[in-house]
């Protein structure tokens, strides 16, 4: 499975903040942002990964993820030149993808995910499309998808107004081969994007749509205002100061998954004089 992590998109709802800087770098309490998705993705098993960005922005992901070999992965790059919608970026991944299936993860979302391992070893199908779907307050602003009682899908709808549903779909999916066709078959949207939603429903109709509750112990946390991104940084805070333990560490999934040994991350521990290479010293003694 190759995964793909899209970071594009202009961020203007953080502006002033990502006028000079892409959103995905921008801190949320000790870490880059796109370091959450990231280590969700290598947490998944995937560390054959493409980062598709702007042309602006392009750059400063190269020097902050570099090749990935520091982490066991390979991480290639790819420009979306328009924000043309998060469909796009099959077309543009066809050839990283060839023929292999592949799972796709916004690098603004954020997972606080304790039973990742679990679902992926049980439920994610190789044949058709895996997605999630978390209970909001406010599902109007997502994709949302509508179950009967007995959990079967009614109604898989962008952004509704009126939503059916107070079941978001979370921008982490995992799809067959068959999505870059499917990604080519779609129009765009009112809003001129090619959505993902779309590619989703094209699964469903053909019956090949597997989509999976987010248990409440999980979080997916949102990070498009400058309020939510307070309130992410700020659970992320907690929950690490409570626990000693880190969230959305790249070098601590790399190592869980054996992508790196001991010698690999000792060596990246010497890179951070500060609390953050103490705590990558601190799992090689765990
Ligand atoms: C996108 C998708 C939407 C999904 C959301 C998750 O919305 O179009 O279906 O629920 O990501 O973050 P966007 O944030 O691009 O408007």
């Amino acid at each position: 499975m190759k995964g793909i992590l899209l970071a594009g998109g202009a961020g203007t709802r953080l502006y002033p903040i990502t006028i000079p800087i892409s959103k995905q770098i921008i801190p949320v309490y000790d870490k880059p942002m796109i370091y959450y998705p990231l280590s969700t993705l290598i947490a998944s098993g995937i560390n054959d990964i493409l980062v598709i960005t702007t042309k602006k922005d392009i750059d400063l992901f190269k020097t902050l993820l570099q090749d990935g070999s520091q982490w066991g992965c390979t991480i290639s790059y790819a420009v979306q030149n328009m924000p043309n919608g998060i469909a796009e970026s099959f077309i543009i991944a066809e050839e990283f993808i060839g023929s292999d299936n592949v799972a796709l993860i916004l690098g603004d979302n954020i997972f606080y995910f304790p039973s990742l391992k679990n679902i992926i070893a049980n439920s994610i199908n190789i044949q058709g499309a895996t997605i999630f779907a978390y209970h909001v307050s406010d599902p109007s602003r997502y994709g949302v998808v509508e179950f009967t009682p007995e959990n079967k899908i009614v109604s898989i709808e962008e952004k509704p107004k009126y939503p059916k549903s107070n079941y978001a779909i979370p921008g982490f999916y995992f799809f067959d081969n068959h999505v870059i066709e499917y990604a080519k078959n779609i129009k765009p949207s009112d809003r001129g994007e090619l959505e993902i939603t779309d590619v989703i429903k094209q699964y469903y109709q053909d019956k090949l749509l597997n989509v999976i509750k987010m248990d409440k112990g999980t979080a997916w946390l949102d990070t498009g205002t400058v309020g939510s991104l307070m309130e992410a940084s700020q659970f992320v805070h907690v929950l690490e100061n409570r626990q000693g333990l880190k969230v959305g560490c790249v070098e601590e999934q790399a190592y869980l998954m054996n992508y790196i040994n001991d010698n690999q991350l000792k060596k990246l521990s010497t890179h951070f004089n500060n609390e953050y290479g103490e705590y990558l010293k601190t799992l090689l003694n765990a």
